[in-house]
């Protein structure tokens, strides 16, 4: 790549990045590695406080991945969280476990696995820790 080249190359990566970040749900590409989500499956329930997993498919990954970084966050209905539940983990470890935070209950929850692009899971439910009530 020459000087010119070059500079194309990062003012598209940029404008990229600034893409993803504005717009971190609707922007589904085809062609960049997009994990399927094994857990939470649909109608699971997480405690609030308690240690909980995301898991998701590495049998098949492509052999260039452009972001090996991966990061979790939370959804509520169709609108993702500024939760982040996870994050700085490889996209190729196929687990990461967190501490569920303290968010409003409800059954309309599903997580964002980010790495390339974003991939949703089922819905599930976060409820409150029962036991603090007694
Ligand atoms: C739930 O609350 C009880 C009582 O405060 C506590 O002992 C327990 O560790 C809590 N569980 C979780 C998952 O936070
Ligand atoms: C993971 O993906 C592979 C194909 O890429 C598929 O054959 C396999 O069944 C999937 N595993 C699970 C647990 O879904
Ligand atoms: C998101 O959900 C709300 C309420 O369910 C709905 O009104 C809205 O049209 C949905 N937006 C998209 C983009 O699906
Ligand atoms: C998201 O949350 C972080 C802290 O958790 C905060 O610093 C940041 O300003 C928030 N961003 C938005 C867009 O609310
Ligand atoms: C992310 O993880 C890498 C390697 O595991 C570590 O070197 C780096 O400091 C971490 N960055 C953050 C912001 O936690
Ligand atoms: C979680 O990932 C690690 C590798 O990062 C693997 O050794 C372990 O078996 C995985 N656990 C589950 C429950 O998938």
């Amino acid at each position: 790549m020459n000087f010119t080249t070059l500079n194309i190359f990062f003012v598209a990566v940029f404008a990229f990045l600034a893409l993803i970040h504005a717009h971190p749900v609707s922007l589904i590409s085809r062609d960049v590695y997009v994990p399927e989500i094994l857990t939470p499956i649909a109608g699971d329930t997480w405690v609030i406080g308690n240690t909980e997993s995301v898991t998701w498919n590495v049998s098949s990954p492509p052999a260039q991945i452009t972001n090996p970084v991966g990061q979790i966050l939370l959804r509520k209905g169709n609108l993702t969280q500024n939760v982040t539940l996870a994050g700085n983990f490889s996209i190729l470890a196929g687990n990461v476990s967190f501490i569920v935070p303290s968010v409003t209950p409800d059954d309309d929850y599903s997580v964002v696995l980010f790495g390339d692009s974003g991939n949703f899971s089922p819905i599930f439910s976060i409820v409150a820790n029962t036991s603090n009530a007694l």
